[in-house]
């Protein structure tokens, strides 16, 4: 039987084809930017050292105004408004005893016995937490960053570091996943030497270290942790909860299936201490749900099973923020990458749905039908919804339905029940995602900055499609922040200052989210380009800036159409047909590459005496259309030889 078919008779594990996409052409940007552009003309700061690799943590703190960077050997401390100028650098390597042990144990001494620094919080009014592996040897330590408006400090107090282990991996290769709330520490990692006992960790603060159950397929199975979020639910803080999102390899997959990925998202309560016989310092309100990123097709589902990264975008309340996550896919046939966008309110009715459950080796995974112990597990012992005051006071059942029902029944499914956004046979694949929620002219708008495999970034835009709440993603931007085209490993965004922070092996890069007159010298251009950043002010394509009433301002980021909002442009014709003249045998340049990349030109070639004027030599017309546009635009023109 082969591995799709089998997949098949899984219900909500069905594969994904390439036959269902292997038609669909990758979209195009409007505007695409090249490294030395976007370095000459528009804006971008780039920070790397000699002989520094693997620059990994990022932490922006608006209020002092720095970018804080963790890499290998080292943490560095850059000011927000120019990531080139003036950094203070902290070295902190690993001391030669940990390299040697770390060599003796079979590693590279030059690539792998290093502290690569993997996390940045921060901690307190006057220090960040940091933590590196070490040499495979993970380490923490408290980093003085001094108050707010004092002159910028970086240091480190050698004599006191703190065991990393459960919060840095020891591999370089790993990714660190964590949240520091409070003073506690939620993190996501592999807490041995071999990376074979991933866990779930609480750690530091003043409670006893909790984590999950070692060695059960059941809670765990070889996770690969991607990112941590502390979501309150209630005003109560006894309801908070932390989320986990991560992939693994199912264990609900049959074995003729072999290894199968999933993607995850993960809950407990932050106050939860264990259980009081059984599961002791151990979570009693873990619970897991599979995570759906698939686009429905005739053929079965199209998946995307591998999630890379997760954005989390702040509403107006503090328990319902929007999840942005990017996927890609772990088949070697089919190559795609795609955003899908979650509610928490679909995450939390999942956790409040059948659990899975089977029944023996030899069973299927079934959705439970039996009675639910009460207080129902996954709940916080909080005064919101039940008489218990901690977890320790958990009746037995629902100790041990806990620990053997940690996966939810049913899956959480993107909004639209679709990817807002895909990307198919691009050559790349997306690695991370930040989202910045734009006011303009007619509404909000969510801007999505992606992170690639190949050093780029791509600017995508949420627009409305319907009538209904569904949406769907628009390319306006392809950005390449790195010359060498590292892959992209962690981005920042910060909404005030206009700014984007993009890091890889290689480097940091900043760059400012808007490059308005990039898009173009004429009304219509501006219009097309449907960046809600940017508006034509009568004279230029210039920032938005919705505070600022001024009743020339044009834009239309929903329908993208200038014929309206343009026509009246006196300034600057915007529809205009370019004709040149030319005589046989004589040459002139005709561009064929329109400043939009949705454009289009067309030549039209006119004999003399063709046309009503007789005695007309022979005229090329050219035209730029987008498809939204009824007439031409004016371009500048080059040569060609007439024949
Ligand atoms: C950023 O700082 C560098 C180094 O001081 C300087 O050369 C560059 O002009 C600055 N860039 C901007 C846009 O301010
Ligand atoms: C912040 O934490 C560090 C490390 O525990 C401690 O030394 C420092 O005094 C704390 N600062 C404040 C302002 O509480």
């Amino acid at each position: 039987m082969g591995r799709a078919e089998a997949a098949a008779m899984i219900p909500g594990l069905a594969l994904l084809w390439a036959a269902v996409l292997g038609g669909a052409a990758p979209s195009t940007p409007r505007l695409r930017l090249s490294f030395q552009e976007l370095r000459a003309r528009h804006g971008l700061r780039t920070f790397r050292l000699e002989r520094t690799c693997c620059y990994e943590a990022l932490l922006l703190d608006e209020e002092r105004g720095r970018l804080f960077v963790g890499a290998e050997n080292l943490v560095a401390s850059l000011s927000l408004d120019n990531i080139s100028k003036r950094a203070k650098k902290l070295a902190w390597p690993a001391p030669v005893e940990w390299r040697e042990e770390c060599n003796w144990a079979g590693k590279d001494i030059g690539t792998e016995c290093m502290n690569f620094v993997k996390l940045l919080h921060a901690y307190n009014r006057t220090h960040l937490l940091a933590c590196g592996t070490g040499a495979f040897h993970p380490t923490c330590a408290f980093v003085e960053v001094g108050h707010r408006l004092e002159e910028p400090v970086l240091r480190l107090d050698p004599q006191r570091l703190e065991d990393g282990k459960g919060k840095s991996p020891y591999d370089p290769r790993h990714r660190a996943a964590s949240v520091l709330v409070g003073e506690e520490l939620y993190s996501g990692v592999a807490a041995d030497l071999m990376g074979r006992d991933f866990t779930i960790f609480r750690s530091l603060g003043q409670r006893p270290s909790l984590r999950t159950e070692p060695h059960d397929s059941r809670w765990l199975n070889e996770p690969k942790f991607i990112k941590v979020f502390w979501i309150p639910e209630s005003e109560n803080p006894d309801d908070d909860k932390i989320y986990f999102f991560f992939r693994e390899s199912a264990v609900e997959a049959t074995p003729a299936l072999g290894r199968l990925s999933v993607s995850r998202v993960g809950q407990i309560c932050r106050n939860d201490v264990g259980g009081q016989r059984s599961l002791v310092n151990k979570w009693t309100t873990f619970l897991k749900a599979r995570l759906v990123c698939s686009l429905p097709g005739t053929e079965g589902d199209t998946n995307f099973d591998q999630l890379q990264d997760v954005f989390l975008l702040s509403s107006r309340d503090r328990w319902t923020p929007l999840l942005y996550a990017v996927f890609s896919t772990s088949s070697s046939i089919f190559q795609g990458s795609a955003v899908c966008v979650y509610s928490m309110n679909d995450v939390r009715r999942a956790f409040l749905g059948p659990f899975a459950h089977k029944e023996g080796p030899m069973h299927q995974w079934v959705s439970y039908q039996g009675r639910v112990p009460y207080p129902r597990p996954g709940m916080c012992p909080s005064k919101t919804f039940g008489t218990f005051s901690s977890t320790k006071d958990f009746p037995d059942d629902v100790i041990q339905f806990a620990r053997n029902h940690p996966l939810m029944y049913n899956s959480v499914l993107p909004m639209g029940g679709r990817p807002l956004f895909l990307q198919v046979g691009a050559g790349y694949t997306f690695t991370q995602i930040a989202v910045d929620r734009v006011a303009a002219a007619d509404g909000h708008y969510d801007v999505l900055f992606i992170g690639t495999d190949a050093g780029t970034v791509l600017k995508v835009i949420s627009v409305p499609k319907g009538s209904g709440p569904n949406a769907e993603g628009l390319l306006l931007e392809e950005l390449h922040v790195f010359e060498d085209s590292a892959t992209v490993t962690s981005m920042q965004i910060s909404s005030k200052r206009h700014q984007l922070y993009v890091a890889s092996r290689s480097g940091v890069a900043q760059i400012p989210l808007h490059r308005c007159a990039a898009h173009g010298r004429a009304c219509a251009e501006c219009c097309l380009a449907r960046d809600p950043y940017c508006a034509w002010d009568g004279a230029a394509c210039t920032r938005f800036q919705p505070s600022v009433k001024r009743r020339f301002r044009r834009q239309d980021v929903r329908n993208g159409d200038p014929s309206m909002l343009c026509s009246g442009d006196s300034s600057h014709p915007a529809l205009l047909e370019r004709k040149v003249f030319g005589v046989e045998g004589g040459s002139a340049f005709l561009e064929c590459e329109p400043r939009s990349l949705q454009a289009r030109v067309e030549w039209t070639f006119q004999r003399a005496g063709e046309s009503t004027h007789t005695q007309a030599p022979d005229t090329l017309t050219k035209s730029e259309r987008s498809p939204a546009l009824a007439q031409p635009i004016e371009v500048p023109d080059p040569p060609v030889t007439f024949r």
